[in-house]
């Protein structure tokens, strides 16, 4: 049938065409989403018109363009009227890597004092990555990481770590947390896959939004931060889990699945959001939509408009650069879709002429730099900003809290019957380098960005599981073997094994198409080890130290026990509380933690939706199950890396 035979079809399609509905598909994929009121501040909106018309076009660009610490100077942030900094990670004040609270403070103070010189009454704001604690500086608590706290599935918990967080960067001048990722991982390839709390939305929007109401409770009087929601959106959908990748999904998924944590963190009231590097093809029309840097239907049709969201937008590192046609350092496109402040760490200076030049030629309408600059002041003004609450160590220290979050993390996947918990006067065998390792302790993003070239000295705060079991049993009790090659575990009550991931973060983390997730192919010097312990006349507690879950089959069959312990962070007591009982007779916890994601059966389950893995979302064992089994899992020989495509 023709749209001549069927003039009811023409008039709906000149309809739909003239609100440009139907031409782009804007309406479906708007639709899936609820309708949000937007609830504005009438003193709040006057104070922001007010500043808006004291600025010029270059103050405009000026709170727009967010450079990296190592890229600016005090003079040069008054000089271009700069209205945002962040450190990214492994950037710290003066480069050092242990620079202390008091100096990040005082670069703090002085990037301020510039701002505030070059726009009176409107100060500057700093961001970091604090992802699991202030895990930039020297001596600040590390949280476990977000795949740990979503098998915790405890709200007040991470809540009450956001809270911390906030204190700690606020005790070092810093305004700005980029967290909580809010991804929900489809595929554990992913290298950020430890950066998200589970593959069920519903626990990611429960865990996102207690995490902002933590980060910022306090905003007003100096102790919240700003948290960021993101990458927004579908950062952990992407094709293979490539990050930066592709994602195909539909809109309903896209709302239902990936949009989850976002509906959680505007109920929380979140304040900046941060795009996502990854790009969206909606699977329901076939339509390509390219990077979300420069996706307005999102962004401003969808987040701003229909979601209500008076924030701002941030792009990710140089984000705006992967936009068809754009540069790093000149992109109007992604500021006309929605981006509102371009984080554009070291190119700034030719972000800043561009984008002014870009203004002065209407390539960007002057409504839009205004709009942005409107929701930068609304978030400035919305939380006290020149106060650095005193750097006391309580400030930076949390460690009760993280060794709690330790505890109740770990998933306790096999157990033969009254193993554990070990007796407090029982003398183990450690194997394992990671053991001693704080560095595989904290994974990613901590002091460095990929979590790698760091010593235990980079964490002066921290506690191995080494430490901690020679605290708890007694250093007599406790012989470190890293290899396992010159002690006889015969002569011990049990062997503690730790197997771990080489730390990592984003891309750099990603399981490749020519890899599976076989631990002991990637890691062989840890079957070795435990191949070298297993069967020799004591049991063996197995802790695999991961950012994912892992195909684990042939170490479990070595094991007595077999802990998934993720990355621990700075608080190792938090191991030896669960795998030790208790002194003075205190009753044993056992193990509260329960799986977030799948846990393979096979090197190449992959998918959060595995029909048949080994656990379930919500498996995992308390310990004191007095049947559980112990039959050998299957070991398929690994006939090749290479899976399915
Ligand atoms: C990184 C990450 C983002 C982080 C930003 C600043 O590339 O994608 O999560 O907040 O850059 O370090």
């Amino acid at each position: 049938m023709t749209m001549r035979q069927n003039p009811l079809g023409l008039a709906l399609a000149l309809l739909l065409s003239t609100t440009g509905a139907l031409a782009d598909g804007t309406d479906a994929i708007l639709q899936p989403w609820p309708v949000r009121q937007p609830q504005r501040d009438a003193a709040l909106e006057a104070r922001v018109e007010a500043a808006l018309k004291t600025l010029s076009l270059r103050q405009k660009v000026g709170q727009i363009t967010q450079p990296e610490i190592r890229a600016i100077t005090p003079d040069e942030v008054r000089e271009y009227a700069i209205g945002t900094i962040l450190n990214g990670g492994g950037g710290w004040p003066g480069q050092d890597r242990a620079a202390t609270p008091a100096q990040w403070r005082e670069l703090s103070d002085k990037f301020q004092a510039a701002a505030l010189q070059a726009t009176p009454g409107i100060p500057l704001i700093w961001g970091t990555d604090a992802v699991h604690g202030h895990n930039n500086l020297r001596g600040a608590t590390l949280f476990p990481h977000n795949i740990a706290l979503g098998a915790t599935r405890n709200t007040d918990l991470v809540r009450d770590i956001g809270r911390a967080t906030a204190r700690a960067v606020r005790a070092t001048g810093v305004h700005w947390a980029f967290a909580p990722t809010l991804a929900v991982v489809q595929d554990v390839r992913w290298g950020r896959t430890y950066e998200s709390y589970g593959a069920d939305p519903a626990l990611v929007k429960r865990l996102g939004q207690a995490a902002v109401e933590g980060l910022q409770d306090g905003l007003k009087d100096g102790r919240g931060v700003l948290a960021t929601a993101k990458h927004y959106i579908a950062d952990g959908g992407t094709r293979r889990g490539i990050d930066q990748g592709l994602a195909q999904t539909s809109p309903a998924d896209l709302a239902h699945v990936h949009g989850a944590g976002y509906l959680g963190a505007l109920d929380a009231g979140v304040l900046t959001v941060m795009a996502s590097f990854s790009s969206w093809t909606d699977s329901a029309s076939f339509t390509p939509h390219g990077k979300m840097h420069g996706n307005k239907t999102l962004m401003t049709d969808l987040l701003k408009e229909r979601l209500a969201f008076d924030g701002l937008i941030v792009s990710d590192w140089d984000g705006v650069g992967q936009v068809t046609g754009c540069k790093d350092e000149d992109c109007p496109q992604a500021i006309n879709a929605g981006i509102d402040v371009v984080m554009v760490p070291f190119k700034w200076k030719a972000f800043f002429h561009n984008t002014v030049r870009a203004v002065e030629q209407g390539r960007i309408p002057m409504a839009r730099l205004d709009d942005a600059v409107r929701r930068i002041l609304r978030v400035k003004f919305s939380m006290s900003v020149p106060t650095a609450v005193p750097a006391t160590v309580e400030a930076l220290q949390a460690p009760e809290l993280a060794r709690r979050a330790v505890r109740e993390s770990l998933v306790l996947l096999k157990h033969r019957p009254g193993l554990l918990p070990l007796k407090g006067n029982a003398r183990v065998l450690v194997v394992g380098a990671a053991a001693d390792s704080l560095p595989h302790q904290a994974g990613g993003w901590s002091i460095t960005w990929q979590g790698r070239d760091t010593t235990n000295a980079d964490f002066p705060q921290a506690t191995s599981l080494l430490a901690a079991l020679r605290q708890r049993l007694g250093a007599a009790n406790v012989v470190f073997d890293a290899d396992g090659s010159t002690h006889d575990p015969k002569q011990f009550d049990a062997v503690v094994a730790v197997l771990a991931e080489t730390p990592y973060a984003e891309g750099e983390g990603d399981v490749r198409i020519t890899e599976n997730l076989r631990h002991s192919r990637r890691h062989p010097q840890d079957a070795a080890v435990l191949q070298r312990v297993a069967g020799r006349g004591a049991p063996v507690v197995t802790l695999l130290y991961s950012g994912r879950p892992l195909y684990v089959n042939d170490l479990a069959n070595k094991s007595d026990a077999f802990i998934a312990a993720w990355q621990p962070g700075s608080e190792g007591a938090g191991l030896t509380d669960v795998l030790v009982a208790p002194a003075g007779g205190k009753p044993w916890p056992g193990f509260t933690g329960r799986l977030s994601f799948p846990w393979p059966a096979g090197p190449c389950q992959f998918s959060s939706h595995e029909a048949k893995p080994w656990w379930p979302v919500g498996g995992g064992l308390s310990g004191k199950e007095t049947r559980a089994s112990t039959r050998p899992l299957p070991e398929p020989a690994d006939p090749q890396p290479i899976c399915p495509l």
